[in-house]
């Protein structure tokens, strides 16, 4: 039996919020991937991305994930790009149920615009063209990793935790107890 929440989707789609929500109404701990690289390195995201580039964070991301997913009875909130390394899906899919969170193009950006420079990736002339540009083609990477998808665009975030209760009380292989 799967016994950890691990929450994906784009940047903006609520999955920090809507993960502390869950990790509150199952009284489950709650391990944020991005949290768990900053602490390991002791540089925030923006700094890894400017000092060290992307593809170090990837791998830091690689390394977090694998520690991460061999836990049990966890809520795991994923960073919008941990779908990239296809071995990051299948090391979480072995002990987690994975819960895909969208939202429309607008919503992200509002979501978005008000923490800058804590997303490196959208720190760019355009914003809007860069979630598009992202979302369309990280779009499958989503979905092939997606147990559940959940609209955030909508709900408040209680709702969405509620919905996603809701659906893993009717997954068969989600274990409540643990
Ligand atoms: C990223 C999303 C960020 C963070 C990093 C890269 C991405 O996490 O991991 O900036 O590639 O989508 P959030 O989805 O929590 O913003």
């Amino acid at each position: 039996m799967k016994s950890n929440i691990a929450l994906i989707g784009f940047m903006g789609t609520g999955k920090t919020a809507v993960g502390h929500v869950l990790a509150k109404k199952l009284n489950r701990p709650l391990v944020e991937i991005d949290s768990l690289i900053e602490r390991k390195v002791g540089k925030s995201i923006a700094d890894i991305f400017r000092n060290d580039g992307e593809i170090t964070f990837r791998e830091l991301e690689i390394e977090a994930v694998r520690e991460t997913a061999r836990e049990r009875g966890k809520i795991i909130v994923c960073g919008g790009g941990v779908v990239l390394n296809a071995i990051n899906i299948d090391r979480l899919r072995e002990n987690s149920i994975i819960v895909n969170l969208v939202a429309s193009p607008e919503i992200i950006l509002k979501r978005t615009s008000n923490n800058e420079g804590s997303r490196p990736l959208l720190n760019v002339d355009d914003p809007v063209r860069r979630i598009k540009e992202l979302m369309k083609f990280r779009k499958p990477f989503y979905e092939r990793g997606a147990d559940i998808t959940i609209d955030t665009s909508k709900p408040d975030i209680n709702t969405a935790a509620n919905q996603i209760i809701d659906r893993l009380k009717s997954y068969e292989g989600f274990d409540f107890q643990e």
